[in-house]
């Protein structure tokens, strides 16, 4: 389903071009920025730092995935116990830079916002301007049909929403079969990236639901 009346759309911090792609599968206009290149080496990609582009007139929505390595839950040990060859001083500056991020792009002058992040400890949360529990939290596994595919993944997403309903799963399996890949990531060099990868079918999930709700108040204001 295409749509004739496209939404202007910004996706922070996506080099993968996964949920911009869905969006614009779906006919809209949308833009994904990030500090690296896009991996697909789409023109529908700016480089940069997002929060110079937030005031661009995105009248309708943006769906951000900003670093979460100082923000979330399973790493709040290193704020104690630096891991080897960093400080304790480095720990917490990054927690205050991860933390001004979240709170550029959740404060962003935008109707619409999606920011995605794993679940979140105390310390991020104190930093974090008009600071809101998620609404949500999703398993990859929930958008999924075909057990072999990308989407039986175990990794559980949540989602803090501005102006946008909830996502509804559109997936067709119960979990029992779904993969831990991220948890079991090998160690490398790529680990990082490969464990930050999106998933398509939340990706679709997210430009057909929130694009249509979008659309829907748009036409009727
Ligand atoms: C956790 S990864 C998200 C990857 C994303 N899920 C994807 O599929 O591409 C965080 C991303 O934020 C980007 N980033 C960090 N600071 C940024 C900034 N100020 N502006 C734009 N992108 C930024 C990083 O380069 C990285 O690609």
């Amino acid at each position: 389903m295409e749509t004739s009346n496209p939404l202007k759309v910004l996706i922070a911090c996506e080099c993968s071009g996964t949920v911009r792609d869905a969006f614009l599968d779906l006919g809209h206009d949308a833009w994904s920025c990030d500090i690296k290149p896009d991996e697909r080496g789409s023109n529908r990609h700016l480089r940069g730092d997002v929060r110079e582009i937030l005031d661009w007139g995105w009248d309708l929505l943006m769906v951000a995935h900003p670093p979460c390595t100082r923000l979330c839950n399973s790493g709040v040990r290193w704020l104690k116990s630096p891991p080897p060859g960093r400080t304790l001083d480095e720990m917490w500056k990054e927690l205050d830079e991860g933390a001004a991020l979240f709170s550029d792009l959740w404060n962003a002058p935008i109707d619409r916002v999606a920011i995605e992040n794993p679940v979140m400890h105390r310390h991020a949360k104190e930093r974090i301007r008009n600071f809101q529990p998620q609404a949500q939290s999703v398993q990859p596994w929930q958008f999924a049909t075909d057990p072999d595919g990308p989407d039986n993944e175990k990794k559980r997403t949540c989602l803090w929403l501005r102006g946008l309903p909830p996502l509804v799963p559109t997936g067709t399996l119960d979990g029992s079969t779904a993969r831990n890949s991220v948890h079991f990531a090998s160690p490398g060099p790529d680990r990082a990236t490969e464990r930050s990868r999106f998933f398509p079918g939340i990706a679709r999930a997210m430009a057909e639901q929130w694009g249509g709700y979008a659309l829907e108040e748009t036409r009727a204001a």
